[in-house]
């Protein structure tokens, strides 16, 4: 139990698979797990534990940006034995060859937010994810459509966005706003992570998915992150 998780050191796997919406988690435990059980609903920040295909994995929210993603990722990390945190959320792209629907593995996250600084002084704006998740979820990829890549990790949703120099100047595909949090937590803490995104919108051209479309793409996302675990 620690502030924000009331479940119990047990029940939860060493393996999460972290959605940023609780509905999101509710979701992919009720069409995919086995025997699966709500463990967290403290804030409604759901988080079910259950099994995929014989392994057990929980499903838990982080809530939108940095500061929410920091706390979960630090409390699983630190005070339960999860060894692996998999995001998998959506972004918006900043070129009109990127496809919405369109699955990206992210392989920098590229950040302007003071949160490593104000975490553990760390002077950086970079940072990665694990290569042994990547490598896993390239192999589940297989030849299925998908981008590899780095994207920006935005403290700010509404803003005035330069997509030239973000995706320019930084070698950014697109943007979302919580994976340098949790590449920074897992490396300080020496766990690993991952991040997959579905292109929900279009910075550029202004367009975004129809909610059937985010759930088909959102689904596509899920399978290859559960399939990468087992
Ligand atoms: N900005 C930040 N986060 C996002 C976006 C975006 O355009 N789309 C989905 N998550």
């Amino acid at each position: 139990m620690t502030p924000h998780i009331e479940a119990k050191e047990n029940e939860i796997a060493d393996i999460v698979i972290m959605p940023g919406d609780p509905l999101r988690a509710e979701y992919i435990a009720q069409n995919y797990l086995e025997n699966y059980k709500l463990v967290n609903k403290v804030r409604n920040v759901f988080a079910y534990t259950g099994f995929y295909k014989n392994r057990m994995v929980t499903i838990m929210a982080s809530g939108m940006g940095m500061p929410s993603m920091g706390i979960y990722a630090y409390e699983l990390f630190k005070f339960y034995n999860v060894d692996s945190i998999i995001r998998v959320g959506s972004c918006g792209a900043y070129s009109e060859t990127i496809n919405l629907g369109e699955i990206v593995l992210v392989d920098e996250a590229y950040t302007d937010s003071s949160f490593a600084r104000v975490y553990d002084n760390s002077d950086i704006s970079i940072e990665k994810p694990s290569l042994e998740l990547n490598e896993r979820i390239l192999a589940t990829i297989c030849n299925k459509n998908c981008k590899v890549g780095k994207i920006y990790s935005t403290d700010v949703f509404y803003r005035n966005v330069d997509i030239n120099k973000l995706y320019k100047v930084e070698g950014c595909l697109g943007e979302e706003m919580e994976s340098f949090a949790l590449f920074h937590i897992a490396k300080s803490l020496n766990k690993k992570a991952a991040c997959l995104l579905t292109v929900s919108d279009n910075l550029k051209t202004h367009q975004s998915l129809s909610s059937v479309e985010r759930q088909n793409s959102f689904k596509q996302m899920i399978e290859i992150a559960l399939d990468s675990i087992v």
